[in-house]
């Protein structure tokens, strides 16, 4: 067994799909378990640059088989364009990615239920969603409503389907927000269940055999443990969980197969949409950050907000999750600020908070207490070992793994596949 989980430990973003491409190798299934195509990673190969929504990551390493597990909400017409995407870009799909007959389908309905909401709330309420139909598909789901991959492959399907359609134009209706053509949708639904069909398995079957065979499998996390349902700022919050429980629940896998969690953390914090963010930066400094990390949504093109590191969230991420080490990302972007600042803990009248409140309208009032740290002002970018990084970056990352308890194990310092190393001592290979 050499299971690994890998999840986002802020509010997503933290650079997965990256250290996922390159752990891939220790493993020879890649998995998705959560969330939809509300996230984006993105990898580059040479001079290839591939953006993922989602197919796992592995889909990018020959020879790794991928699952779309039963946790994910899945947007037929988006899976498909992705499958042809990446098909275009040289890789083959067929035999490599199973879909779980158990994942809900994102529908039109619920894209149109999600851009209605997001589009009537006030300033206040307003989540910043991205507008892909993940919240109205977990809710049909939990409501029991929703619509699942494997019925695509039943006979009833078409009228399922139709059934489904009428009864959400009218809670559409009744809201004076725009429907769905019903006989179009249903056209289109059964066309992509005609394209999607040799991709739908029983994934947990599947999986399980492959855990029995002793062959390794990789969760890949979306989103972070700040935007999980039960864990994250809510109701600023995805509505899945992205955190490492939810590797579980969303693929079939019994926990005491799990043998690891890498924790992706950035060396600074960003968030997209709206909600609590206690070390927001909202002057140059956040400015700086935003350009040379390159931070705008890779799904939705929206500038990140910015902040500096919080070891606030990232103990609270390593406690939730067991996060037996770090993969601490983009370094780099930290290169050129004359100054680096790490939260270590937020005030709020008068008392301390060392780890994050559940009440929203506490945290939204939390100062960040800083400690202030010199910055290396030299370019990490072509550095491969921890000896190598300026005598401020090894400072700030000892004070990181101090502050969280949590050491670093990999180390990312830019984009590309060999921009990153191992810390010996702190690293086993699952293999
Ligand atoms: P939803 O998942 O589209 O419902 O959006 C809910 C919240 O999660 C919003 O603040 C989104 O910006 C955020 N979110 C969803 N997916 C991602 C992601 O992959 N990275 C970062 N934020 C995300």
């Amino acid at each position: 067994m050499a299971n690994t989980i890998l999840i986002g430990s802020q509010w997503g973003d933290e650079g997965k799909g990256k250290i996922i491409d390159v752990i891939t190798t220790e493993h020879q299934w890649v998995v998705r378990y959560q969330g939809g195509n509300n996230a984006g990673h993105t990898v580059e190969i040479g001079d290839q640059k591939f953006v993922l929504h989602l197919l796992p990551s592995g889909m990018l390493r020959e020879g790794c088989s991928c699952v779309i597990g039963n946790g994910v909400v899945i947007d037929p017409a988006a899976l498909q364009k992705e499958i042809e995407e990446v098909e275009a870009q040289g890789i083959v799909t067929k035999g490599r990615l199973y879909v779980s007959d158990r994942a809900h389908m994102i529908l039109p309905y619920h894209r149109l239920i999600d851009a209605y909401r997001e589009g009537r709330a006030t300033d206040k309420d307003k989540i910043g969603t991205t507008k892909r139909g993940i919240g109205p598909t977990y809710a049909d789901k939990a409501s029991r409503v929703g619509l699942r991959m494997g019925d695509m492959l039943d006979a009833a399907f078409p009228e399922m389907l139709a059934h489904r359609i009428q009864e959400n134009n009218r809670i559409l209706s009744s809201l004076g927000a725009p429907t769905v053509d019903e006989e179009e949708c249903v056209d289109q639904i059964l066309g992509l269940a005609k394209a999607l069909s040799p991709y739908i398995a029983d994934t947990v079957t599947l999986l399980n055999q492959a855990d029995r065979r002793g062959e390794s499998i990789l969760f890949e996390g979306a989103q972070g443990v700040m935007l999980d349902i039960d864990y994250g700022t809510y109701p600023f919050v995805t509505s899945s969980n992205a955190t490492a429980g939810g590797a579980c629940t969303g693929s079939g896998i019994a926990p005491h197969r799990i043998e690891r969690v890498i924790g992706v953390i950035k060396g600074y914090t960003t968030r997209v949409g709206e909600g609590p963010f206690p070390t927001e930066l909202h002057d140059e400094a956040g400015e700086g950050l935003r350009k040379a990390g390159n931070e705008f949504g890779a799904t939705t093109g929206r500038p990140r907000r910015c902040g500096w590191f919080d070891a606030v969230v990232a103990r609270y991420a390593a406690m939730i999750n067991g996060i037996d080490f770090w993969a601490l990302t983009k370094l780099d972007v930290l290169d050129h600020q004359p100054v680096i600042k790490m939260c270590v803990a937020y005030e709020f009248e008068g008392r301390r908070y060392e780890s994050v409140p559940a009440s929203i309208r506490i945290l939204e009032q939390c100062q960040p207490i800083y400690e202030e740290m010199p910055g290396w002002m030299s370019p990490t970018t072509e550095i491969s070992r921890l000896e190598d990084m300026p005598i401020e970056a090894r400072h700030y990352i000892a004070r990181l793994e101090e502050l969280t308890g949590v050491r670093a194990g990999i180390i990312s310092v830019g984009p590309k596949r060999h921009s990153t190393f191992v810390i010996e001592d702190v690293y086993k290979p699952s293999l």
